[in-house]
């Protein structure tokens, strides 16, 4: 295997540029555009067993627990079914009330996460059907589980997942739109549209890329400040603690990400001047409330950094900063808001004189518990 930063300074941002192919590899094979389905080959159970299921758990732990709570909105909205996401690392610990029509999905990029592979042994015991979304094939992951949908995202380098954490997004919207169209809860013309929705991903995503030099000079003004808020609703909180996430793993910067529901219920204490709050509202059902969040923030001092839909010139005038990301379908939006986020804090982290690709303290993989 050839592994360079294909002109990079760092593997990170190489991955990050890497993300339009990453999603591209993913779909391939399982996205059928000329018929407008899904074809999922490697799912190991029957369309009657897929009618029979109860509830889906979906498990992983940092980024790909952030994969899997974006998850949970995709499969309630587009399968049907009953879903809730876990840190793997909390699910080990408790006695889940799981059988045969539970489906349990770990997600992981290594495949070896050792508290990830644990909660997938008890997933075993307890006689659910396991599935998992990893990266890395012939990994301890694939082995356990009934069947794994690899995400063909190659390799990934950077210690702060990025791409790993698109292909996993990719995935997740092929498994619930593979299980959704099975179940008849999506009828023939709606899985097409959505399948059309998941070809413009890498496009999208693109779109932001093409505006990298943006976040280098945003981050020339933002980099001093010591603590950051990220805030997000319904698949958004899953990304603004993503966003989090990434910026105090390669940037040593205090981050917390929240879902802007509940800054009302403790975080606002923080706002001050010194606090820089990043939010995620994009024109969606929800960008009205955020946008709420936005002024309260703003009304107490706070700096606001905002990924906001172009042409949304209303929302621009209450932010300081501005992020503008292209208009997505509910779909794709999480996909298309992660990566505003990733590049913030590269750049962040960059100006900071961190090592981006290796940060202190971190693994790839924490095979140990
Ligand atoms: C991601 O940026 C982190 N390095 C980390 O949270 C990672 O996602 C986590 O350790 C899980 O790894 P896995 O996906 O290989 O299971």
């Amino acid at each position: 295997i050839v592994v360079d930063k294909g002109g990079h300074r760092h593997f990170m941002l190489k991955e990050i540029m890497d993300q339009p192919q990453a999603m591209t590899a993913a779909l391939k094979d399982r996205a059928d555009f000329a018929n407008g389905r899904v074809n999922l080959p490697e799912f190991p159970l029957s369309p009657a067993d897929v009618m029979q299921l109860e509830r889906v758990v979906l498990i992983g732990c940092g980024t790909s627990l952030h994969a899997a709570q974006v998850g949970r909105h995709y499969i309630e909205r587009l399968a049907g079914i009953p879903a809730e996401a876990e840190s793997a690392s909390e699910f080990r610990y408790r006695d889940p009330i799981i059988g045969p029509r539970t489906l349990v999905v770990s997600i992981g990029q290594s495949g070896e996460t050792a508290d990830t592979v644990a909660a997938m042994h008890l997933a075993r015991e307890k006689g659910a059907t396991l599935i998992t979304i990893c990266n890395a094939e012939e990994s301890q992951a694939a082995r356990v589980a009934d069947g794994a949908l690899y995400m063909h995202a190659g390799l990934e380098v950077g210690v702060a997942s990025t791409k790993t954490f698109v292909a996993s997004l990719t995935i997740l919207q092929l498994l619930s739109v593979y299980l959704g169209q099975l179940r008849g809860k999506l009828d023939a013309e709606t899985t097409r549209r959505l399948v059309d929705q998941m070809a413009r991903g890498p496009g999208l995503i693109g779109e932001v890329l093409a505006e990298a030099n943006l976040y280098s000079s945003l981050a020339r003004r933002i980099g001093h400040y010591d603590n950051f808020l990220f805030l997000g609703r319904g698949a958004n909180a899953a990304i603004a603690s993503e966003g989090a996430l990434k910026l105090k793993e390669i940037s040593y910067i205090h981050a917390e990400g929240y879902p802007a529901g509940e800054m009302k219920h403790g975080p606002i204490a923080l706002i001050d001047p010194e606090m820089c709050t990043v939010a995620l509202a994009p024109r969606d059902d929800l960008r009205d409330k955020t946008l709420s969040n936005i002024k309260e923030v703003k009304a107490r001092g706070g700096l606001v950094v905002a990924v906001l839909t172009k042409g949304d010139d209303e929302a621009a005038s209450e932010v300081d900063f501005p992020l503008f990301i292209p208009q997505a379908p509910d779909l794709l939006m999480p996909l298309v808001t992660t990566v505003p986020l990733q590049l913030l804090s590269y750049y962040i982290a960059l100006l900071r004189g961190c090592d981006v690709d290796q940060p202190r303290n971190l693994a790839k993989s924490v095979t140990v518990e």
